[in-house]
């Protein structure tokens, strides 16, 4: 499914009457660091991968945009003269046809055509599956159209937060579009300006999928949004000028203690401070400091666990597990929460024994059995055929 050929082969299949198709790719992530600091416009670090979306496109007669998913054996469709007022469906298809309606909307017209998507990227599995498929859409969809890359990005943003109803932050979108092979990405959520990261050579990145997705994920996910926007009214009562969390650092919070619901001081001692880790994340990571690194990362998922509350008793089984075995530098959750992945930081050399002792004390804990993905950072969106 994943080679060019097999895939334009299954959309001929699919859609014997049209012609052959165009190619397109748009990648899942592992961030690093920097959790649920986006919509609070800090500082991110993911790492584009290797697993991805692929959408294949074709023009099609009857004025229909259709969609087929590979992945589910399901077709989804709408007339296209519907697509600036059509409201989600509350399924997979709210992702293609959001961004279908954005790019509408963007003074994109759309035409009747064929889709097909497949994905590598686990859904649920907090690797942004999501993302990778409006990204992936959004490219076939424009068929070679000229829209910038930020652009593109913040209207599959939009897409998500408008159409699907996830008040997420840039950041999943971002990095499929901007990811670069062997480079992690450092994103400035305000300025939307990006640095390269190489990570220290003997080091991996290993992905492992807890298997388990806890329902509870999406209205925590908006209670923490509007628990930060809590915590940005306190601080104006003093700092008028804040806009967001990112213009306060750790220690200041302090001084409005008092004023702030206790549940929302954490919620912002975690973004303050984890915007503190991003930073000296890049500077342990420029120093090679491999132990350093990891200790962030530990320090990153306690916040997650205590602070933030977005964690759970299989990420924090994971991650504890992983901090005792040797050749492991950190760990920690990473993506939205409430289950998917921890990510982990891993000798070259102590992966095997990592994976083997990992899925063991997982599965004598839990009876599931983990999925790994040994990560390298892989390039951003494109055409592929
Ligand atoms: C989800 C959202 C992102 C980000 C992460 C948490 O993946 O889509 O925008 O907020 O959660 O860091």
């Amino acid at each position: 499914m994943v080679s060019p050929s097999s895939f334009v082969e299954a959309f001929s299949q699919r859609f014997p009457q049209a012609p052959a198709p165009s190619l397109y790719r748009a990648p899942g992530r592992i961030n690093l660091i920097g959790e649920h600091t986006d919509y609070n416009l800090g500082f991110v670090l993911p790492i584009a991968l290797e697993l991805a979306c692929f959408t294949a496109v074709a023009p099609a007669a009857g004025g229909m945009l259709r969609v087929y998913s590979v992945n589910l054996g399901l077709t989804r469709e709408i007339p296209v003269a519907e697509l600036a007022g059509a409201l989600p469906a509350k399924d997979w298809s709210d992702y293609v046809f959001g961004v279908a309606q954005q790019l509408v909307r963007a003074g994109y017209a759309g035409s009747a055509c064929d889709l097909l998507v497949g994905s590598t990227v686990p859904t649920g599995g907090g690797l942004s599956s999501s993302a990778a498929l409006e990204v992936s859409t959004a490219l076939a969809l424009l068929g070679g159209r000229g829209i910038g890359n930020l652009d593109l990005a913040r209207l599959c943003q939009r897409a998500e937060r408008e159409f699907v109803g996830m008040p997420c932050g840039i950041m999943d979108q971002y990095i499929s579009i901007f990811g670069r092979q062997g480079a992690a990405v450092k994103i400035d959520c305000r300025s939307l300006e990006r640095e390269y990261a190489v990570l220290p050579a003997d080091v991996e990145i290993v992905a492992v999928n807890s298997m388990v997705k806890h329902e509870l994920g999406s209205s925590a996910y908006r209670e923490r949004v509007r628990e930060c926007g809590e915590a940005v009214a306190v601080i104006q009562r003093h700092r008028p000028e804040a806009g967001s969390l990112r213009d306060v650092r750790r220690q200041e919070l302090d001084e409005w203690k008092a004023e702030m619901d206790p549940v929302v001081f954490r919620r912002a001692a975690h973004v303050t401070s984890e915007n503190e880790r991003v930073e000296a994340f890049m500077e342990a990571s420029r120093g090679g400091d491999l132990a350093g690194m990891g200790r962030l990362f530990v320090g990153s998922h306690r916040s997650l666990q205590h602070d933030y509350e977005v964690s759970c008793e299989e990420l924090d089984f994971l991650v504890d597990t992983a901090t005792g075995l040797p050749g492991v530098y950190g760990s920690r959750m990473t993506g939205g929460g409430f289950g998917g992945c921890t990510v982990n930081l891993v000798e070259t050399g102590a992966v095997t024994a990592f994976e083997a002792g990992i899925a063991q004390a997982y599965r004598d804990r839990y009876g599931i059995t983990p999925v790994f993905y040994q990560s390298r950072p892989a390039a951003g969106a494109s055409q592929i055929g």
